[in-house]
């Protein structure tokens, strides 16, 4: 079991200049908090924001960004992309891959799995993202989807495998309010870290993501073999994000 959590904010198309000084009020927070408790906390900033962050302001939080271009090379004619290199470049340790609003937009398992790579190859930890569609829970498929997504993934990416954590996000669950019983998601956790122990011989942390809030996470802060969590809507307000962690750690 990991005694470090994640608490990744995942900030979607979301946030002015203005609002990083949200997370300037979140490091203060956990500047004050971190005595007692041992977190990652990431924001995952869209790209605009991301050259604009002043690091000297934080120490605890680290950035990451929310995609990267599906390309080996580092700079060249690929217009809308940003690389890896150049993600890493203005200081993020992490990046999103596999999110299913990008998947939803034609990104394919091939390039999920190479994007692990390039992540790797410049010292970018990926956030992998999996889950199924609400058809697919309804049908019992939740599993067999998630595992096909994470084999898919880890293909020939074996030695990258210390550098990814896992975000199961049931799509269905994403912005909508619902979220697994505490009984499905203990049996489902446990079948993803037996899977990945067994199969890869590695602890990789897994995280939930879905609707996450202040609200709901000391029931969720049970999850047997949870690792953390990603979070998006609650993640754009300050004091939400900073009442998660507090109530995770009550
Ligand atoms: P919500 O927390 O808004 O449901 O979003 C979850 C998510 O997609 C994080 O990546």
């Amino acid at each position: 079991m990991y005694s470090k959590k994640y608490f990744i904010a995942n900030w979607k198309m979301n946030g002015e200049p203005k609002d990083l000084d949200r997370i300037y009020k979140i490091e203060k927070f956990l500047k004050n908090f971190k005595k007692k408790i041992n977190l990652n906390c990431i924001f995952c900033l869209p790209f605009t924001l991301l050259g604009l962050i002043n690091h000297k302001k934080i120490s605890v939080i680290k950035i990451g960004s929310q995609n990267i271009a599906a390309s080996s090379i580092d700079y060249g004619a690929f217009t809308g992309s940003v690389s890896a290199k150049m993600v890493r470049q203005l200081g993020c340790k992490y990046t999103i891959i596999g999110h299913s609003e990008n998947r939803n937009e034609g990104e394919t398992d091939k390039d999920i799995n190479k994007k692990i790579e390039f992540a790797s190859s410049k010292n970018l930890k990926a956030i992998l993202c999996v889950g199924e569609t609400f058809n697919e829970f309804k049908n019992k498929k939740s599993f067999n989807k998630v595992k096909s997504q994470i084999y898919s993934a880890f293909k020939d990416n074996k030695r990258h495998l210390g550098n990814i954590v896992i975000a199961y996000e049931p799509i269905w669950s994403i912005g909508t309010g619902l979220i697994p019983e505490k009984v499905y998601l203990d049996s489902f956790f446990k079948k993803i870290k037996d899977l990945i122990r067994k199969d890869f011989k590695k602890n990789v942390p897994v995280l939930y993501g879905g609707s996450v809030s202040s609200k709901n996470i000391s029931s969720l802060k049970n999850i047997d073999c949870c690792d953390g969590f990603l979070i998006g809507g609650a993640s754009l307000k300050t004091q939400n994000f900073i009442d998660i962690i507090k109530k995770y750690y009550i």
